[in-house]
């Protein structure tokens, strides 16, 4: 079967050069259909409908020049080389036009380096696709990789809850049966009959103080063992609710629209949400540039961010202690910074902190999560964050974003 022709985009004004082009294109046995455009607005529409595999453009053009065809050929959302071909256009500007991005250029009083550049545009494009291709898959590969490992995370998290939530619920459902059975038990008495003499009064009562010797401190037993239960159950459940919300927060935060942040008001917001956990324990400084730096981006989810800071940060001070929090303008970028004077970080933890679920907390206590979902939202703003000790002891964290234009 032929291999299917490429499609050629020729911007050419002149019906004689144009032949002459499609001449030595037909006798170079390259394999291809040629659309000829004279206007910018047909070499538009051309662009826009079918995405061709090489543009070939006269320089001189009635009503719009050649660089101007290149401008409009590289905001084409895929690459197209594009190769001018000229009267003469002068060696400055022949340099320019391959400045800018053109891939060749060819003379028109110079035919015979028509065929090779074409044929080396064609094969320079094939080889960007093949490393463009190779990329993506890498990406991909990369993202399935982080994908595979955040589910294996999220599933060994929920599955632990699950599990005793399952559990619980068996033996809760056990119990029902055992305290219907006791309470049938029991009511046997009730509806034996009236006692006629004394005798089977005092025999029904020594009935009811066995049945009670017997039943009556497994009753409570079965009742003081249920609110344990449904309470590990309960905190179960909040567990899974609470991985989700995240996980979902997560997910949820490219689709609104950024905005202008009062990064101090994130601080600040960050503080009393998590105020309760740090008061106990911690002094506050603050040390906030004035102006603060102009970013743009979504503020929920940064104090989302500023808040696992400072609650990680009491959370690793023992006793009293101290939290640092900053905001300043370095090297054009906006610096916000959480430190502590909790015990610091163990080198073989540094690489570890922000990957999914790693926690040194009890079980109960920390999801770890807060810094794999915090390093995806500063990414997200086109941002960084690293952990280091800092030289005075305890953790210091840096999240550095972009400046808003
Ligand atoms: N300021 C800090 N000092 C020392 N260790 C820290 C500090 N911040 C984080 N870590 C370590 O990094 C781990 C991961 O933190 P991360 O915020 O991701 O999860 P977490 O606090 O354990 O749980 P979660 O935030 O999901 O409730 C912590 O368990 C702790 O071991
Ligand atoms: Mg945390």
């Amino acid at each position: 079967m032929d291999p299917k022709p490429y499609s050629f985009l020729h911007v050419e004004d002149d019906p004689l050069d144009a032949e002459y082009v499609q001449t030595q294109l037909a006798e170079s046995g390259i394999p291809c259909e040629v659309t000829r455009v004279e206007t910018r607005e047909d070499f538009r529409r051309a662009l826009e409908e079918d995405s061709p595999d090489l543009i070939l453009c006269d320089y001189n053009l009635h009503g719009f020049d050649g660089l101007e065809a290149l401008q409009i050929a590289q905001n084409a959302p895929q690459h197209v080389p594009f190769i001018f071909l000229s009267g003469g256009i002068g060696e400055h500007l022949a340099v320019e036009c391959l400045h800018r991005g053109a891939t060749d250029y060819v003379l028109k009083g110079n035919p015979a380096r028509l065929i090779p550049a074409v044929k080396r545009a064609l094969e320079e494009a094939r080889v960007r696709r093949a490393k463009e291709q190779a990329e993506h898959d890498l990406a991909h590969g990369e993202k399935m990789v982080l994908l595979g490992q955040l589910s294996a995370g999220i599933a060994h998290e929920i599955n632990n809850p699950i599990t005793y939530i399952n559990l619980n619920m068996e033996t809760l459902k056990d119990y029902s049966e055992k305290i219907r059975e006791i309470f049938l038990s029991g009511t046997s008495f009730i509806t034996q009959g009236d006692p006629e003499t004394p005798e089977e009064v005092v025999r029904q009562f020594e009935g009811v103080r066995s049945w009670l010797r017997t039943n009556g401190r497994l009753v409570l037993m079965l009742l003081e063992d249920l609110g344990r239960l449904a309470q590990e159950t309960l905190d179960g459940g909040h567990r899974v609710a609470d991985i989700t919300q995240r996980l979902r927060r997560f997910s949820r935060q490219e689709r609104q629209e950024p905005v202008e942040i009062d990064l101090e008001e994130c601080m600040e917001t960050a503080l009393k949400i998590g105020w309760n956990e740090i008061k106990a324990k911690c002094t506050v400084r603050k040390n906030f540039a004035s102006p603060q730096p102009r970013v743009k981006g979504h503020p929920n989810q940064l104090t989302q961010v500023l808040l696992n800071l400072v609650l990680n940060a009491a959370q690793a001070i023992t006793g009293c202690g101290a939290i640092e929090l900053g905001i300043k303008e370095r090297d054009g970028k906006a610096v916000l910074t959480v430190q502590d004077s909790g015990r610091g970080i163990k080198p073989e933890d540094v690489a570890k902190m922000f990957t999914p679920f790693f926690t040194t907390k009890a079980s109960g206590e920390g999801t770890g999560l807060g810094l794999y979902v915090s390093r995806g939202i500063v990414e997200g703003h086109g941002g960084t964050i690293r952990a280091e000790n800092s030289p005075e002891g305890g953790a210091r964290f840096t999240i550095e974003l972009p400046l808003a234009s």
